[in-house]
């Protein structure tokens, strides 16, 4: 507006589209991180707040608003009925979180405003008009093109790039170089090439360049019309038969700029924060302290700086100690007298009760941690953990804010006045990762004792379904530290305020891991004592944590030369397969490219298709391949053809998993160092990680033959495998208490015969192979939450037989269904499910409108304490099973947890008393109502050992 364009700005309007701020952040962030214990997702405030605190933050503006649509259809619709029809409707996720949008502005002292039978488009329209004529520099936060339109000397529209915070200002000049016209001729350009987004078709064939073209040549749409008839070709012709179509999208684009709104520009201050509404509807969304004073940052005014700074919050008190080195002996007692806690005597945590007592009993639930943590202090060694190739490189020691670091290697002196102080300590010890402590002080010579608490167990304990990778992670998950959400690669990184200069101390780094260590412990565990996980942490993890290092130390021998002539043996059957396909297809194709396997099997091959991908390729994956072999037994060169794909697929698979293997053999001991995963599977069960020895095959003739290069090492003779059978299925009977399932396992009849005659009324000699099957696969899918859908795929039998089935089953097994129903009925509830022991496993999603996630979530809840239990009674057993090794004094070690078998390394004389012992510890880790049956085996190699 020329009339303005030498004048002063009076400050900075900014007017932000609410709808399109809310919905990027519904989509940036993922729900599951971003919802309360009950389920209520969040993700759409919190991106709120955090994209307007940027936005702000990086604009300054002195007033603000914020447009909102109103439910129902506008002006527009009436003009075009299908416009933005194409359109999902909004997700009701997203819908619940508007209302919590509004009432957080609304706590914030911020404008928003909505009006029946106008979209946010029009009120923005006419705030921004409002803006230029009181001569304000106006922006416009919006996510829509339309708003270019608006666009001059005064009013720039801030348009959001990939990146929320890569915000274009787009001025006149800006629009012009995009477009080619200027923003008052945008409108014209758009009601050609139309626009998709709002479902509204504009002239077929022209895009942006033929539009600008046009309006340059012509001036305006208008002119272009009125000469339409002498445009020649196909475009002219398009244009002419499009004319309607084209005036109609000029009437809806053009946005409405003189809506009576109520307002002046001058109220649209902000600034007045009401925090006790705040704090109110942040708990209510169990935002965390950091996410409220970056918003009260950004918004408030002095005075809720000050009350704010007067109360610092927990989670803010991650700030670089003060940090020394000690250098000797009298350094290190000096420093550990004048900071360390006064020992306390306790009894040694970590320890079940021996003897045949219910083990659930050793576990005191009642346990609680919070007031110790008040007087603990963090311990962390630095450097390399992984089992086989354990390097230690630094020691610090953290209390109440003044740190100590020792450099590695030590001293005889430092290392055993430093095992000293630790012993006397331990009572009030915190670290992160006892397991991985554990390899770093037996590096430097030291055993470490319990400690008090462990920061990375306890984070499972509490959110066994959060895993985090790095103590980074779970400070950034439980302190509320979030990353900017459009800057993935930042994410996990602490912003520790101006008090830690990382850069400049060599020590930072060690610090810096120490204090959020502290920060950690103090904030899980109250959370622990709240859902009652100490008692866990301390009787069961702690010493697990034990049982497992010793074993990944100990690693598992394997006979290299034989692993290696699999390899070999794997890779010729692969690459022989890959021959024979080849002769079927009539060329070398390549067997790995679905679009080259499309190409022969659909094309070449002619076959029928099964299903689409999500890109709309026909699919070649495993499920679809056997199918396609199946269907063409009477097409010769297509059966032949997939047979070899399959095979190949099949040998190439195994030898990478014996390729795995053979990489990860230790040079300097020929043994496979695994690392047992602790904190990975939500349901408390262990698994491991490089390698993975669990995705060995487990019942064929491959994973025998594999299983076989598993060897005892020098100076031991055997392998003792113990072996649970059918553990869970134990567990549900059990559990749910039904008579007819406890007589199945008492009666000594073969369990899945047993049942299956009681299932279908027919006396056990007569049930068929496939009978038996069958309801051996029902049994176990009930224990793992399978669908019947699940089932039916694995059976191969339609998704109405299974359910049938299933009903039968339940017919015959009613406390079964109804223990099941509870399981879930009951996390429903309460929130979470728990073991016999008291693990707990929370599933939000049980409360999401969203379907899928939230029948996952019931199949989870379902299978969650039979799992867990499982995996309790395990974890029992294996302290169990050391400690009797130990007190017998016997020299043999268990090296190997693989579902749910242990396998020892056995000293020649000593295997059947081995065999002893673990079978014992294992029959004996809990009292159920069915017997717990262990199977073991002994032999010269892990295959031998199996039975
Ligand atoms: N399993 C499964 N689903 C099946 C069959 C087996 O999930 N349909 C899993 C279970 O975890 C089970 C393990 O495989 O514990 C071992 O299977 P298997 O030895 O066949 O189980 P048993 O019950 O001992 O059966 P059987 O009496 O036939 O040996």
């Amino acid at each position: 507006m020329t009339e303005y364009e030498d004048g002063e700005a009076r400050g900075t309007l900014l007017v932000i589209d609410g709808h399109s701020l809310a919905f990027r952040a519904f989509f940036a962030l993922p729900v599951e991180s971003f919802s309360t214990a009950q389920g209520k997702p969040t993700n759409a405030v919190w991106g709120f707040a955090s994209m307007l605190s940027q936005v702000i933050n990086a604009e300054r503006p002195d007033h603000l608003a914020i447009a909102f649509d109103v439910k129902g259809g506008t002006f527009r619709n009436t003009m075009l009925p299908q416009y933005k029809g194409t359109r999902d409707a909004a997700p009701q996720d997203l819908l619940d979180q508007l209302p919590l949008i509004q009432r957080m502005l609304d706590a914030l002292g911020v404008t928003y405003i909505e009006k029946p039978g106008y979209e946010g488009d029009d009120i923005i329209g006419t705030l921004a008009t409002m803006g230029e004529q009181a001569r304000y520099r106006t922006l416009v936060l919006s996510g829509d093109r339309d708003a270019f339109q608006l666009v001059d000397d005064w009013v720039t529209v801030l348009y959001p790039g990939y990146h929320f915070k890569d915000l274009k200002h787009m001025t006149p000049d800006e629009v012009f170089a995009k477009y080619h016209v200027m923003p008052a001729q945008y409108p014209d350009l758009a009601a050609l090439r139309g626009e998709t987004a709002d479902n509204i078709p504009g002239v077929p064939g022209v895009g942006d360049g033929y539009a600008a073209k046009w309006i340059g040549k012509y001036g305006s749409l208008e002119a272009l019309i009125e000469h339409a008839d002498d445009i020649g070709g196909k475009k002219g012709e398009a244009l002419r038969a499009n004319l309607d179509q084209v005036r109609l999208n000029r009437k809806v684009n053009a946005l409405v700029r003189d809506v009576d709104l109520g307002v002046t520009v001058e109220d649209l201050t902000f600034g007045q924060v009401d925090v006790d509404k705040l704090d109110a509807l942040f708990d209510e969304l169990e935002f965390g302290a950091r996410t409220k004073n970056r918003v009260l940052k950004t918004f408030n005014n002095e005075e809720t700086a000050k009350t704010q700074a007067a109360q610092p919050q927990q989670d803010e008190n991650i700030v670089l100690p003060n940090g020394q080195r000690a250098h000797d002996v009298k350094e290190l007692r000096d420093w550990a007298s004048a900071h360390l806690p006064a020992p306390v005597r306790r009894p040694d945590v970590g320890e079940l009760p021996s003897g045949n007592d219910e083990a659930t009993s050793g576990i005191d639930h009642s346990a609680r941690c919070s007031e110790a943590i008040e007087h603990s202090w963090v311990l962390n060694a630095c450097g390399n953990a992984k089992p086989g190739r354990v390097s230690t490189s630094s020691v610090t020691l953290l209390c109440a804010g003044e740190a100590l670091v020792l450099q590695a290697p030590l001293d005889e002196d430092l290392r055993d006045a430093l095992g000293g102080i630790i012993d006397a300590h331990a009572s009030g010890m915190v670290v992160h990762g006892y397991k991985e402590q554990l390899h770093l002080f037996s590096a430097l010579g030291l055993a470490l004792p319990y400690p008090l608490f462990d920061t990375e167990l306890a984070g499972y304990l509490a959110q066994p379904d959060f895993h985090a990778e790095s103590l980074e992670q779970a400070a950034s998950h439980f302190l509320d530290i979030h990353a900017d959400q459009d800057e993935p690669a930042t994410q996990g990184m602490l912003d520790l305020g101006a008090d830690g200069d990382v850069d400049s101390d060599p020590d930072a780094g060690k610090l810096k891991h120490a204090a959020i260590i502290a920060a950690l412990a103090r904030f899980l565990a109250p959370k622990l004592d709240m859902c009652e996980q100490f008692g866990l942490l301390q009787t069961l993890e702690l010493p697990v944590s034990r049982v497992l290092q010793k074993m990944e130390a100990q690693g598992a021998k394997v006979d290299t030369q034989r692993l290696k002539d699999m390899r070999d043996g794997f890779a010729a059957d692969a690459r022989q397969a890959q021959e024979i396909a080849w002769q079927w297809a009539g060329r070398e194709v390549n067997l790995q490219s679905p679009k080259q396997l499309s190409e022969v099997l659909f094309e070449d091959m002619g076959l029928k298709p099964t299903k689409r991908t999500k890109k709309g390729a026909y699919t070649t994956n495993a499920d679809a391949l056997q199918t396609l072999y199946m269907r063409s037994v009477n097409d010769e060169r297509a059966n032949g053809f997939l047979g070899a794909l399959l095979r190949h697929r099949e040998t190439n698979k195994l030898k990478q998993i014996v390729g795995t293997l053979i990489e990860t053999i230790n040079p300097f001991d020929g043994r496979i160092h695994t690392t047992f995963e602790q904190t990975v599977a939500a349901t408390g069960r262990l698994s491991s990680a490089d390698p993975n020895l669990q995705n060995i095959p487990n019942r064929n003739a491959v994973g025998r033959e594999i299983r076989s290069a598993f060897i005892p090492g020098e100076g031991y003779e055997s392998l003792v495998s113990c072996d649970y059978s059918q553990v869970e299925l134990r567990i549900m009977a059990h559990l749910s208490g039904d008579e007819a399932l406890i007589e199945a396992f008492r009666s000594g009849v073969d369990f899945h015969r047993y049942v299956a005659s009681l299932v279908h009324q027919v006396p056990v000699d007569q049930i068929t192979a496939d009978q038996r099957t069958h309801v051996k696969a029902m049994s176990y899918g009930l224990a793992y939450g399978l669908s019947s859908y699940g089932l039916a795929q694995q059976l191969k039998i339609n998704p109405g037989e299974a359910e049938a089935l299933k009903q039968k089953y339940f017919s015959t097994f009613g406390k079964v269904r109804d223990f099941l129903e509870s399981c879930v009925s009951e996390a429903r509830r309460r929130g979470y499910t728990e073991t016999m022991f008291g693990r707990r496993r929370y599933f939000p999603a049980l409360h999401s409108t969203n379907r899928s996630a939230r029948e996952a979530a019931e199949r989870a809840a379902l299978n969650a304490p039979i799992q867990g239990s499982a995996a309790d009674i395990m974890k029992v057993a294996m302290i169990r099973a050391s400690r009797a090794l130990q007190e017998a004094g016997l020299k043999s070690r268990i090296i190997l947890q693989i579902h749910d078998e242990l396998v020892v390394e056995v000293v020649p004389g000593e295997a059947q008393q081995v065999t002893e012992l673990v079978r014992n510890a294992m029959e004996t880790a809990v009292r159920l109502d069915v017997p717990l049956d262990v199977s073991t085996g002994i032999g010269a190699d892990w295959q031998l050992a199996a039975h």
